[in-house]
């Protein structure tokens, strides 16, 4: 498929989804064609999935790994279908916010197996890889914080949503599967220390994302 394909990872709080709006400006300023996408929730279907997965369980019902891996892979069989397959196949660049490497983090974390997630990756993803992975990595103590503060400002999208309510505990679980993804796959996953000043982090993706549109021949200078 003649389009790019980057995701952004990294625990909450760790600056994602800010510096997925700095790159993504960037990007249109130099009219590159792109879309900016995320997991879960990039289609309809997905917002619906999203809400399921995100909020707290009214009924008090604990889901089963399995039951939860299923439903963030219905959200990425969608996504792909509607909306990442038909602009990598149109040629343009997809920005995801979260993508695979979450699930193996997240519900890998939560003890879903590493055969199950590649069965499901061959069911659905067939082979498709990111081109580049941002993985903004940092120490879920202090982005945990982080995330604390930004809700008590500015109010959370569900009061407060069920993965930032897990212990600390999960969460580093969550890092360290993030840093053996990085170091399994070095060529993909560009790990960017997220404590960094915002400019400097911000630079040092584009450096990257920049070095791969040139390669793939998109006019970014
Ligand atoms: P989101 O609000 O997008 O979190 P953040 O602002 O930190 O990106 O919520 C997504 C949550 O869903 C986040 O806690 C990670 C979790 N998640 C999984 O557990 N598995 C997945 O495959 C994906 C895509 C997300």
């Amino acid at each position: 498929m003649p389009g790019v394909l980057i995701t952004i990872e990294g625990v909450e709080g760790s600056g994602k989804s800010t510096q997925l709006l700095r790159l993504s400006e960037r990007l249109r300023h130099l009219d590159v064609p792109l879309v900016v996408t995320k997991e879960p929730g990039g289609t309809s279907l997905g917002r619906e999935l999203r809400r399921l997965l995100l909020e707290p369980h009214s009924s008090g019902e604990t889901w089963c790994a399995d039951a939860e891996l299923l439903l963030f892979y219905a959200d990425r069989a969608q996504h792909l279908q509607r909306v990442i397959r038909p602009a990598l196949e149109a040629g343009q660049v997809v920005l995801v916010d979260r993508f695979e490497d979450s699930t193996r983090a997240y519900q890998g974390a939560s003890g879903v197996s590493e055969a199950a997630l590649d069965r499901l990756n061959e069911l659905v993803l067939r082979r498709l890889k990111p081109h580049l992975t941002v993985l903004l990595d940092m120490d879920p103590e202090v982005s945990l914080q982080r995330v604390e503060v930004r809700n008590l400002a500015y109010g959370a999208e569900f009061a407060e949503t069920r993965f930032d309510q897990a212990a600390l505990d999960f969460h580093r679980r969550v890092r360290n599967r993030f840093l053996a993804i990085a170091q399994a796959e070095p060529n993909r996953v560009a790990l960017i220390p997220a404590r960094d000043p915002m400019d400097q982090v911000a630079s040092v993706i584009w450096s990257r994302v920049s070095a791969l549109l040139r390669s793939a021949g998109f006019g970014v200078d």
